[in-house]
């Protein structure tokens, strides 16, 4: 029997911006930049070329960077084939939570206890057109689960509306899990994904390109808490 995880007696607003669309030659500098603006933690988008048509980073790169900026909480995203081949290198490169997609994971309950195990977060995340029944046995052992609301593969792309049912569903049933959105969200999707029930927003093209960095985090931060702090109060919890 596999131990449950364990959910924090609040949940909070949490901003982590995608440097994907940054510019990567000075990937350090960048993400130096979104911490001081207030980022929450660091969305990272590793991708094989096999699980989608791209391929950016991987654990060599996040080592270097996670190793200089050791107070930062890290997540990779991980859009790859073999989510279990990297846990170990991942969990090197002081990676704090491992986000693998339901689809590539051959044992789920095996991927995520060797998540957890090499000491890091479980997050399991969701493509569109992948129903949250396919993850209902794995959520009480997961820590995070990441709603997709673009395909993965690039950033820029356009919001997908109709995932927030599902953001929905998860959070009508599981008042404390971390739900993450992740693609084309901006100042002009974040009060659909709050109202859904988000609470962890990823957020790239929107950030990166923003003249102010910390206005928007905090215009997006406070949109999100706000709709937690109306359903605890409603929740009389
Ligand atoms: C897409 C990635 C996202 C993406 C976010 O495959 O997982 O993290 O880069 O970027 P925007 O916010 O530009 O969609
Ligand atoms: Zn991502």
């Amino acid at each position: 029997m596999m131990e449950k995880a364990k959910r924090p007696e609040r949940i909070s607003a949490k901003i982590g911006p995608s440097i994907l669309n940054a510019d990567l030659s000075k990937l350090h500098e960048e993400s130096v930049k979104l911490v001081s603006c207030g980022a929450d933690y660091l969305h990272l988008d590793v991708m094989d070329g096999h699980f989608v048509p791209n391929i950016t980073i991987g654990h060599p790169v996040v080592k270097c960077l996670a190793s200089k900026m050791k107070n930062v909480f890290f997540e990779t995203h991980m859009m790859v084939s073999n989510p279990d081949q990297w846990i170990e290198d991942m969990s090197q490169s002081h990676v704090d939570q491992y986000t693998f997609h339901v689809e590539a994971s051959k044992d789920v309950k095996t991927t995520c206890r060797k998540v957890r195990e090499s000491g890091m977060k479980v997050g399991i995340a969701l493509k569109p057109g992948t129903p949250t029944k396919s993850v209902e046995e794995y959520i009480d052992i997961a820590d995070m689960i990441l709603i997709m609301t673009v395909e993965p593969g690039f950033g820029g792309q356009k919001f997908m509306d109709p995932m927030m049912a599902k953001v929905k569903w998860l959070r009508e049933n599981y008042p404390t899990l971390d739900i993450e959105v992740d693609g084309g969200v901006g100042p002009s999707t974040i009060k659909a994904c709050a109202e859904a029930g988000a609470n962890m927003i990823v957020s790239g093209t929107a950030i990166i390109s923003a003249p102010n960095q910390k206005t928007v985090m905090n215009e997006m931060r406070e949109c999100v808490q706000s709709y937690i702090d109306k359903r605890q109060s409603t929740q009389g919890s």
